[in-house]
């Protein structure tokens, strides 16, 4: 990773941790996602987790949350936040959203917030999103650009509140 990866990183966490703070409160922005207890819930490109915790308090002992994240600075932060805070129902992975490796039907909810600037194959993550949903799962999606928007063979729009729109499994 070049230093200036390590730079860009450090001023993303310093906006999320400090500035965000002040005006997102990240439990009312989870709620309009559709997060509750007992869910498991995967968070994509979860940056230095400013909802990973908050989302972790959700869902609870019967519940988990696995956050992933392409960047290993992202991880290793989110990490330290899950061990700063003892919390056992939720792990932190180094993958790409597009090809997570992970096993078909593990979640209830998938959010993806703070995305779609950033990541030019949503048609991709949107496919590999469904693919890991259980059948009637939902995903959340923040954000007002068209190509955050996934396609309606995949994903039925269910609600949008504010900047946050959820989708059902199209059958
Ligand atoms: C702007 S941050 C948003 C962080 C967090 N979701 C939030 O809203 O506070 C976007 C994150 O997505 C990650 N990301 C970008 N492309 C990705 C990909 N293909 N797979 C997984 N994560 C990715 C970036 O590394 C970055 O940490």
């Amino acid at each position: 990773m070049s230093v200036t990866d390590k730079i860009h990183f450090r001023m993303m966490s310093l906006m999320h941790e400090y500035l965000y703070r002040l005006f997102r409160d990240p439990y009312r922005v989870l709620d309009a996602a559709g997060l509750k207890p007992a869910q498991d819930v995967l968070e994509v490109g979860c940056g230095p987790g400013f909802f990973t915790v908050p989302a972790a308090k959700i869902v609870g002992q019967e519940g988990s949350v696995c956050a992933l994240d392409v960047n290993p600075l992202a991880v290793e932060r989110v990490r330290q936040k899950i061990e700063k805070e003892s919390l056992t129902n939720v792990r932190a992975i180094l993958a790409d959203a597009a090809q997570t490796g992970l096993p078909d039907e593990s979640f209830d909810l998938i959010f993806v917030f703070g995305f779609g600037h950033q990541v030019s194959d949503m048609a991709n993550v949107f496919a590999e999103v469904r693919r890991l949903l259980k059948p009637g799962g939902v995903l959340s999606v923040e954000g007002w650009l068209g190509r955050l928007v996934p396609s309606t063979q995949l994903f039925h729009p269910l609600n949008r509140q504010g900047t946050i729109a959820q989708y059902r499994n199209a059958a």
